[in-house]
């Protein structure tokens, strides 16, 4: 029996409360959640419990950044085929979140989203993958970042569903640490009757665990050189953008950001600032002063408007480097489950619990080498955040259409009528890559009655 140790830690540490809830278990539920209590860092948890009290607020002189490119450059694209072609690229998808506000039990990239096949967000990326490969003519890989929550589901999904076509080579899976979580008050609770309430710790785990999981190395090895970064619940975000693997590529950048124009000043989008010496950072939105969110110039537009869609692209070194990195914890107030005593636990509709996350974009700070490129909105950017309204599946499938629209037009070259941008279809992703014979065979075609468009 281990109730005695356990009650010694917690009390030492400050977390008597939770003895409240686990003397209530069963002999068997208190020796699997003492075991965790056993393992867990009161350090840590303590460093945790005392940013609650002191959070960070954005003290720092910021100044509005300018991105060094716009999309559009026929150079960077080429140089980004090229170094496709050479198999010089990799992608990351993080997809370790738990999806919380959307209420779906699933893992994210399980949601189906299309909106005539109704492929999952996993799906989507994979086929984007396949898609990309085709046009390089070689198989370009891709790594999917999962955590505890999900990691055993996720690849059953892929393993189920024979990988959506990549190969063993391409995909690897790769798993992020969690971390407690901590109530308002910054106790430990319980999720169930056999778990504290632990999440996983934040986008900015992909370092560490990308080169401890053996990523890294194999490939170095392949001879990669630039990887992107893209999330699971952004269906418009490219891991193979050539114009964006090139514009990394022509400027020997350690990081790449893609950005887009900020609509208005209240929207929930990090911002990309500039420091003294002219370096770029991203500050989160849930960080950034009203003083920036409202700032206008002379013209009455906003003066910090350079947004961030976590797009980024990454050179294989700088990876490396930031792993070494500790980076800060951000605790951030969420809904998540918390077990009553009694039944299963649901998830609250207003947040409950503070969660802590290392942001990817904190690593930014280790280099000068780091610039901006600005994208249009709706080609690059539609998430898929919440149940309903705003960054819903709505909003999703009326971004995936227009840009399977815009994909139609400049594979045919010939504008769509009125009768057919009223139609709903979905494009295979092979329009989204399309190679020369693909081009060619569609060119000045109009839109087929098939609502699924295959090449
Ligand atoms: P978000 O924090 O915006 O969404 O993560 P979420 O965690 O999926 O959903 P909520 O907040 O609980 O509703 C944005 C992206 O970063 C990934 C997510 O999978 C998503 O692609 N992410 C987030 C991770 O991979 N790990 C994390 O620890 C957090």
């Amino acid at each position: 029996m281990i109730r005695k140790q356990v009650v010694k830690l917690l009390l030492e540490s400050g977390q008597e409360q939770f003895l409240k809830s686990y003397d209530k278990l069963s002999y068997t539920e208190k020796e699997i959640v003492g075991r965790q209590i056993l393992n867990l860092d009161f350090d840590l948890i303590a460093s945790m419990k005392n940013s609650l009290r002191h959070p960070s607020t954005e003290g720092e002189e910021v100044f509005p950044a300018s991105p060094s490119a716009r999309a559009g450059s026929l150079e960077f694209k080429e140089t980004g085929i090229r170094a496709l072609q050479e198999m010089k690229c990799g992608a990351i998808l993080v997809a370790g979140g738990q999806g919380s506000r959307l209420r779906s039990s699933l893992p994210k990239g399980f949601f189906k989203t299309t909106l005539i096949k109704q492929k999952s967000l996993f799906q989507l990326f994979a086929e984007k993958c396949i898609a990309a490969s085709a046009l390089a003519k070689t198989q370009l890989p891709i790594a999917i970042m999962t955590s505890f929550d999900n990691h055993a589901e996720t690849c059953i999904f892929f393993a189920e569903n024979h990988y959506f076509g990549l190969l063993p080579s391409q995909l690897s899976f790769f798993m992020q640490p969690s971390l407690p979580v901590l109530d308002l008050e910054g106790n430990l609770f319980l999720e169930s009757s056999e778990r504290i309430a632990f999440a996983p710790n934040g986008n900015g785990a992909v370092y560490t665990s990308f080169l401890e999981e053996g990523i890294y190395r194999r490939w170095k090895e392949r001879g990669i050189e630039c990887v992107t970064f893209s999330q699971i619940d952004n269906p418009l975000s490219d891991p193979f953008d050539p114009e964006f693997i090139g514009f990394h590529l022509s400027h020997g950048l350690d990081v790449g950001i893609k950005s887009i124009a900020k609509k208005k000043s209240d929207e929930k989008l990090g911002l990309i600032v500039s420091q003294k010496d002219g370096t770029i950072r991203i500050i989160e939105y849930s960080e950034i002063s009203d003083r920036l969110k409202a700032e206008q110039n002379e013209r009455g537009e906003l003066l910090f408007s350079l947004a961030n869609i976590s797009t980024f692209s990454f050179s294989l070194s700088f990876m490396a480097e930031a792993a070494k990195t500790a980076l800060p914890l951000h605790p951030s107030k969420k809904a998540v489950k918390v077990w009553n005593g009694v039944d299963a636990a649901t998830i609250p509709e207003t947040p409950n619990a503070f969660k802590f996350e290392q942001f990817v974009f904190d690593a930014f700070a280790l280099t000068k080498k780091i610039e901006t490129i600005l994208y249009e909105r709706e080609e690059v950017f539609s998430p898929l955040k919440n149940f309903e309204g705003e960054a819903s599946i709505e909003s999703v499938r009326e971004s995936l259409l227009r840009s399977d629209q815009r994909a139609f037009e400049r594979v045919t070259g010939r504008p769509l009528s009125d009768k057919e941008r009223s139609e709903g279809f979905e494009l295979s992703l092979d329009f989204h890559y399309p190679t020369e014979e693909l081009c060619s065979k569609w060119k000045g075609k109009s839109l087929p009655p098939q609502k699924y468009i295959s090449p």
